[in-house]
């Protein structure tokens, strides 16, 4: 029976998670079925998921291939949001040299997800000289190419000698019975 109610889908909360991995070449394929498992779990569909892991497959490939001896381990920061997700590959390397074409063009790419909780300094003010944009850059690998295809918006943040920060953001259109919006109830 049609009561005249309009059903409407259950808000979506703000979710963050950290996965910590030794710089080792199994953290590849372990990264890749751990957050697989995760965003699938919380109703993500398969198509943005696989984007997401192709992504963050080729920074964490990064990061074992060009940070440099010292990385101990990295990060892989993911936050989930009503319209969007963002994952962060931060490593504590040797970060990019100064002249690495990978940081030869200064305007920032600017294509954020609508979600303030998914925004960061750069987008809601002026562009932070640290953050290198990857839209427009020279041919400098597959692995940013490839980032760019599958994801929104892709930047580089680096300081030489200190790290490197890998941040994607993709929007997602969340089902109205994704397992995550009634994480809400729960809490
Ligand atoms: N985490 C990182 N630490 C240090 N340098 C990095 C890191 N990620 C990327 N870079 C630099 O950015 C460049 C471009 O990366 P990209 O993944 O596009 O290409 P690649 O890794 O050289 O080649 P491919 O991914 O095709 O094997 C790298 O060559 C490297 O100099
Ligand atoms: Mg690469």
């Amino acid at each position: 029976m049609d009561t005249g109610v309009k059903m409407r889908a259950k808000p979506m909360p703000d979710v963050k998670f950290c996965l910590v991995f030794r710089r080792e070449t199994l953290s590849v394929p372990v990264m890749r079925r751990v957050l697989g498992d995760t965003l699938r779990g919380l109703g993500m569909d398969e198509e943005s998921v696989y984007d997401i892991l192709l992504a963050a497959t080729e920074a964490c490939t990064n990061v074992l291939t060009h940070g440099g001896r010292k990385v101990r381990g990295y990060e892989v920061l993911t936050s989930l949001g009503a319209v969007g997700c963002q994952v962060e590959v931060a490593d504590e390397g040797v970060g990019l040299a100064p002249g690495n074409p990978a940081l030869s063009n200064s305007a920032l790419l600017n294509s954020a997800l609508s979600n303030p909780a998914l925004s960061n300094s750069a987008e809601r003010g002026a562009p932070d000289p640290q953050q290198t944009p990857i839209a427009q850059l020279p041919e400098s690998g597959r692995g940013l190419a490839v980032m760019r295809a599958c994801v929104d918006n892709v930047t580089l943040d680096s300081r030489p000698g200190r790290g490197t920060v890998v941040t994607m953001r993709k929007r997602i259109r969340w089902p109205d019975d994704a397992p995550l919006r009634q994480l809400r109830a729960a809490s």
